[in-house]
């Protein structure tokens, strides 16, 4: 679902992807260079969003312009620290559903069986809505 086709306003993205390989410990490092990177990009763009770490996965919402997404996108695809992203939506949007940007979870893999690469548009939204009110571990406004 290529962003290109759609208008310039804005939008929304949600993605679920798979973390590589890692450890607690190493996540813990890993999000905090994610935070730091995207305190500074995110609030120059006006990129609001959630990123869920949940059991071995990422889910991340992304509301912004067309051209501030696309940008976004093009650096996280290429992120190392993740594989098989699959975008499950693009969509315009009229509001915005995060008022800023911030990052809640941050489990490693188990096998607890759940796979967000099952689960629709809607749920993943209702699972980062939930999330997003279920305080803060970290954020970055
Ligand atoms: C799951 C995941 C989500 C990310 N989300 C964002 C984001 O919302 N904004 C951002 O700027 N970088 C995000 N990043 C980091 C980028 O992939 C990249 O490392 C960063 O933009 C590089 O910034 P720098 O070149 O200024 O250091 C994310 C990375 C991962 C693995």
């Amino acid at each position: 679902m290529p962003i290109e086709n759609f208008g310039h306003g804005l939008h929304r993205v949600v993605y679920v992807s798979r973390m590589v390989e890692m450890s607690e410990e190493q996540l813990k490092q890993e999000a905090d260079e994610i935070i730091d990177a995207s305190r500074r990009r995110n609030a120059a763009q006006a990129l609001t969003g959630l990123l869920l770490a949940h059991e071995g996965f990422f889910i991340q919402a992304l509301e912004g312009s067309h051209d501030a997404l696309v940008a976004v996108m093009d650096q996280i695809a290429a992120d190392p620290r993740h594989c098989d992203i699959k975008v499950v939506g693009v969509e315009p949007i009229t509001e915005r559903a995060f008022g800023r940007w911030s990052m809640r979870g941050g489990a490693s893999k188990s096998d607890s069986g759940f796979d967000p690469y099952a689960m629709t548009l809607a749920d993943l939204m209702a699972l980062l809505r939930v999330s997003a009110v279920m305080g803060a571990r970290r954020s970055a406004a």
